[in-house]
């Protein structure tokens, strides 16, 4: 597959996947977000492929909102489906069963800090800036924002993001719970392509299982969540992994998780 506004590239089971638009600091126009569908998609049916890296090119920005230009001034009903393209590809982010870690390297405005909040974690460079700057264009975070922030840092710190739409440093983004660590900016993909080999070693359907209780599990009553979780955990059980796990640890070694 060839891609525009986006780069992406396999090593050692680990996909890392690059927004491409320098010069508009990673905005991501229609054609991004459809490309990064179609890469994602990819990623989710490629059983070689354990983990992925979201970052942006360059080293200023990882992406610095929806693009203004696609939204400005185009009729309502057009603005709704923008937003319902962004929103529709996003949550096959976010419900890809592999762990997506974002490598923020920059500016993460808008839209960018929405497509961040969908992946499973992030690392942040220590110069890089988070924000839901709507407001000021007099609009909404419209790829998810309302919703995920307050989920992510509680209602207080949600509404004096998107209402003042002032920017807020790495440091406050990691005190806040958005991102999970903060390293100098050379350090980044370093440590992010650690991070992801850990997990491209771990067991597979045992990820897909977590992630798949934690997130659905979000939106459950306690109880249904508690019962998805030990259905869950009586499928995984059934594994193969469950199997080589167990062993290995009995028999003093490392697992070899195939995924099965
Ligand atoms: N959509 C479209 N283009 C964007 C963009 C966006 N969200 N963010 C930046 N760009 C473009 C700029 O228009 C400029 O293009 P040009 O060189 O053709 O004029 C280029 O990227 C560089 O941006 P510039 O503003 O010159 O860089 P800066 O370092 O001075 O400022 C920001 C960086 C991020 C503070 C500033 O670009 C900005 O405020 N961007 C919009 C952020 C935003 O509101 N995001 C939410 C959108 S819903």
């Amino acid at each position: 597959m060839t891609y525009v506004n986006i780069i992406v590239t396999t090593a050692a089971k680990v996909a890392t996947v690059t927004i491409n638009r320098p010069d508009k600091l990673n905005a991501l126009n229609r054609a991004t977000i459809e490309e990064l569908r179609l890469a994602f998609a990819a990623i989710k049916s490629d059983a070689n492929i354990r983990a992925a890296i979201l970052t942006g090119s360059g080293a200023k920005s990882f992406v610095a909102g929806a693009d203004i230009t696609e939204f400005a001034g185009v009729e309502p009903a057009a603005a709704r489906d923008f937003s319902l393209a962004g929103q529709r590809t996003f949550r096959e982010i976010e419900l890809l069963g592999k762990p997506v870690i974002a490598a923020v390297n920059g500016f993460c405005f808008g839209g960018g800090m929405e497509l961040a909040m969908v992946c499973t974690l992030r690392i942040a460079a220590d110069t890089a800036k988070f924000g839901q700057p709507e407001v000021n264009l007099g609009i909404l975070p419209g790829f998810g924002g309302t919703q995920r922030l307050p989920r992510l840092v509680g209602r207080s710190a949600a509404l004096e993001l998107c209402l003042t739409g002032k920017p807020i440093s790495a440091e406050r983004a990691h005190q806040l719970g958005i991102v999970s660590g903060v390293v100098p900016a050379a350090d980044l993909i370093g440590e992010v392509e650690k991070l992801c080999g850990q997990l491209a070693l771990s067991a597979p359907l045992a990820m897909r299982g977590i992630m798949d209780a934690i997130i659905y599990g979000e939106d459950m009553p306690l109880d249904q969540g508690l019962d998805y979780e030990s259905q869950t955990f009586g499928l995984l059980s059934s594994t193969a992994d469950m199997r080589e796990g167990t062993s290995a640890f009995l028999e003093k070694r490392k697992p070899e998780f195939l995924g099965r």
